[in-house]
């Protein structure tokens, strides 16, 4: 079975992070997103996997040099400019000549469900379109659908108002197509399959959706992306899904007191060092004596600085004995 994965979102949430390494590259538990949720793909039969982005391929063919990922073949499609969502999806699928049922997924979305299970569903409904469905607390950020107790879709709607979602089942982010699908999505210009596509098939009964209790979570923005990492060395996620937190080359002093975080083979932590509730990524230095907590570093950080809620870029420098502490990331609820 053949997937499209679309990753040509600029990550902006995900600044100043995303402006050295793409988001889907971000690794979370030492293995970049793409590749975990192409792992899960193929888990479910996928074998071939188009990547749909809207810039230039470079960092993926350098990250997945033998046009592998996970065991799935990797081809690229490059929009000549952002086309949205399903003119992204119109373009890589023509470009790659995909001619069957098909499977989509958004490309910044962690998930353990079965693709499997929702190709069997949409295979005994007879869908056009299938859409794995997630059970969230606020689903103003979402799109949110309305269905009977069979899966039939009967309203579709993204971002709702706050207050004015039909249920709290948000459309997850993973897809059955038909072919048939390609032919609704208008060419030349931006469509977005979620505003102008999905109400449309609504409109014909072809829209089903599946809800699952499965692991979820979308990583594009610094506390999810975060709470990403955690879910995976704590083990919150079915195996394979499990990582240790300290990356086995990851260069560690003495007396470095480290509490549920993750540390990158390529970070170095200082003599007598803490870092709590953390993700160190490749590059990220913290000097001795630090204490780092509920932040995410790429970017170094001096002797004896206090550094709290915050994300730091490759570039940032928090000079020795320094106090930053920023709103980027919510202080965690206790
Ligand atoms: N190739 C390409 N071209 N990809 C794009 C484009 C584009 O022009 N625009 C967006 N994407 C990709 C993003 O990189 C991301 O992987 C995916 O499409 C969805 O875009 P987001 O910007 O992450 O959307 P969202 O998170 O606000 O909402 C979407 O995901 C939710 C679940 O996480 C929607 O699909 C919602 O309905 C859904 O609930
Ligand atoms: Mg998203």
């Amino acid at each position: 079975m053949r997937a499209v994965v679309l990753v040509g979102g600029f990550g902006t949430r995900l600044r100043p992070l995303t402006n050295s390494v793409p988001k889907p590259l971000l690794p979370v538990g030492h293995v970049p997103i793409i590749e975990r949720l192409i792992a899960n793909l193929v888990r479910g039969g996928v074998t071939d996997v188009t990547l749909a982005i809207g810039f230039k391929p470079e960092p993926f063919l350098a990250a997945f040099p033998d046009g592998r990922c996970a065991g799935a073949t990797l081809t690229y499609a490059v929009e000549p400019e952002p086309l949205d969502t399903a003119g992204a999806i119109r373009f890589a699928a023509i470009h790659t000549g995909i001619d069957s049922t098909f499977v989509v997924a958004n490309g910044d979305v962690l998930t353990d469900l079965d693709i499997a299970a929702l190709v069997a569903f949409h295979r005994s409904r007879k869908a056009e379109v299938t859409m794995h469905l997630t059970p969230v607390q606020d689903p103003s950020a979402f799109g949110v659908v309305d269905r009977d107790e069979n899966g039939l879709v009967s309203r579709f709607i993204e971002k709702p108002p706050p207050g004015a979602a039909p249920s709290n089942l948000i459309n997850a982010g993973t897809y059955v197509f038909e072919r048939s699908v390609i032919d609704r999505i208008p060419d030349g210009r931006k469509v977005s399959v979620e505003r102008e596509i999905f109400p449309a098939v609504v409109a014909d009964r072809g829209l089903w959706a599946l809800p699952t209790q499965d692991y979820w979570i979308d990583a594009g923005q610094p506390d999810l992306y975060l709470q990403a990492n955690l879910d995976v060395i704590s083990r919150r996620r079915a195996a394979p899904n499990w990582a240790d937190g300290v990356a086995p080359d990851a260069v560690l002093g003495d007396d470095v007191m480290l509490t549920d975080s993750v540390v990158a083979r390529g970070a170095v932590v200082g003599d007598g060092a803490s870092v709590a509730r953390s993700v160190l990524l490749d590059g990220a230095f913290v000097g001795a004596g630090a204490t780092v907590s509920n932040s995410v570093v790429m970017g170094r950080i001096g002797a004896g600085a206090l550094v709290t809620n915050c994300v730091l870029g490759a570039d940032a420098v928090i000079e020795d004995g320094e106090s930053r502490c920023d709103e980027r990331i919510p202080a965690p609820s206790t």
